[in-house]
């Protein structure tokens, strides 16, 4: 990725619907955790890849319906699509791979002739990807049956079951597996190979994952029975693939701290913020702290204590300004004290507040301008500020942390509100 200008210390390739999103946790904490960990500790140096068997059409409506983070690049429709970044740039190279005996019509030709394939949705059909759903006790010999025939037909194809329902018919040369190691091969050419890559997956399309040279692996503790089998047979032995005990993102966690990529402990974890020590100043961290006590507040998830007021006022510059995204400007001060009516005010709600993309960027000896998106969640509604924040070490000590001397917010197009009365920072 153009935005690393060195090996990536970490890249993350999870899987999403039940390894990174838990569909059993409508609250999210796990993911929100996550969301914390990677913005507080890796964002700058590391990569985060999703790789889903969604088509791009069910991975945007995922997109709106989950707090999820937005990773570096997004691998769809079971390795057969990758894109890179914000825009989702596709990758014209890994198409071309993927042509080799191949043929989507002839595939179809034959699916038609076994009624116990059900076709999946017109948006799952992709150019490298046919998907039907097909019950458990029938999969192994539709699988292997389907084999022969598409062989004889002059394909070559990949046939992976998973979540115990869906059925996907791929060229050989694709999958999860196939197309990180794509990655891989990629970033080793510009001499940028990751220094570690963990892979987290819950099914059988992540199996695939698992076999990539070199790469730790989790599989999460909802491990569906098709993965954990497939490990039983190829995978017992190797020390890299772990079980995790905890489910989704809290086990993509769990794995970090298991095999030491890096620190594991989610920001959304510790209780007091004022008291993390940290070694040196760390922009990004303070972004994610920050917002954190925001949302504590908030929910009076912390005191209501003049303390934490006063401390938020000396870390705020004196002369700095708040642009609220309607564009009336504020001192930062004035906004402290403003939080003051606004203890509690979200208090027993569904309100939750994160960040995305948290990238600083050293502008002067003792200055960074840090850039973000900053998503506030309040029932049914989710708002998202695009938002620069200038931080300074100016006549500060490592132990008081960093002073906020200018923040900037614009709405997101997709994401504003009908009125922006109520949002705060
Ligand atoms: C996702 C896709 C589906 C696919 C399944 C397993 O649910 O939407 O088409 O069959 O993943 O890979
Ligand atoms: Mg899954």
């Amino acid at each position: 990725m153009d935005r690393l200008t060195e090996n990536a210390n970490l890249m993350i390739v999870s899987d999403l619907d039940h390894t990174m999103v838990d569909h059993h946790d409508p609250e999210n904490l796990s993911l929100l955790r996550f969301n914390a960990l990677w913005e507080a500790n890796y964002r700058s140096n590391s990569l985060l890849v999703f790789s889903t068997g969604r088509s791009p059409t069910l991975y945007k409506e995922l997109r709106k319906e989950k707090p999820m983070l937005t990773p570096d690049i997004t691998i769809m429709s079971v390795g057969t699509e990758i894109t890179y970044g914000n825009s989702m740039e596709p990758d014209n190279g890994w198409v071309e791979c993927l042509n080799q005996k191949w043929d989507r019509n002839i595939v179809f030709e034959e699916t038609n002739k076994i009624s116990e394939l059900t076709l999946q949705s017109e948006t799952e059909q992709r150019p490298h990807k046919a998907s039907f759903y097909v019950q458990k006790d029938k999969a192994e010999d539709i699988t292997r049956s389907l084999s022969t025939c598409l062989k004889e037909r002059g394909l070559d194809v990949k046939i992976i079951y998973s979540g115990g329902m869906d059925l996907d018919i791929l060229p050989q040369g694709a999958g999860k597996g196939q197309a990180l190691a794509y990655l891989h091969n990629k970033f080793k050419a510009e001499g940028k190979l990751p220094k570690n890559t963990l892979v987290c997956g819950d099914s059988g399309n992540d199996a695939d994952l698992f076999t990539v040279p070199d790469v730790h692996g989790v599989m999460v503790s909802n491990a569906q029975e098709e993965l954990l089998q497939w490990h039983a047979i190829y995978a017992k032995n190797n020390p890299k693939i772990i079980h995790a005990k905890e489910r989704c993102a809290a086990g993509i966690i769990q794995a970090i701290g298991h095999f030491n990529l890096g620190p594991s402990i989610s920001p959304r974890d510790v209780t007091d913020l004022s008291d993390s020590k940290l070694d040196n100043f760390d922009p990004a961290y303070e972004v994610v702290k920050f917002y954190l006590f925001y949302e504590r507040w908030r929910l009076t998830e912390v005191d209501n204590s003049e303390l934490y007021l006063a401390n938020l006022k000396a870390v705020c510059s004196k002369f700095g300004s708040f642009v609220h995204p309607s564009g009336i400007e504020k001192q930062l001060h004035d906004c402290v004290d403003s939080l003051r009516t606004s203890y509690g005010d979200k208090k027993g709600q569904p309100f939750r507040v994160w960040v995305d993309q948290v990238l600083p960027v050293k502008v002067g000896s003792d200055s960074w301008l840090v850039k973000f998106k900053k998503w506030e969640q309040s029932g049914g509604e989710r708002l998202c500020c695009l938002t620069t924040a200038l931080l300074s070490s100016k006549d500060v000590t490592v132990a008081d942390g960093l002073t906020w001397v200018h923040v900037h917010q614009t709405w997101l197009k997709e994401a504003c509100p009908s009125s922006d009365a109520e949002w705060l920072f």
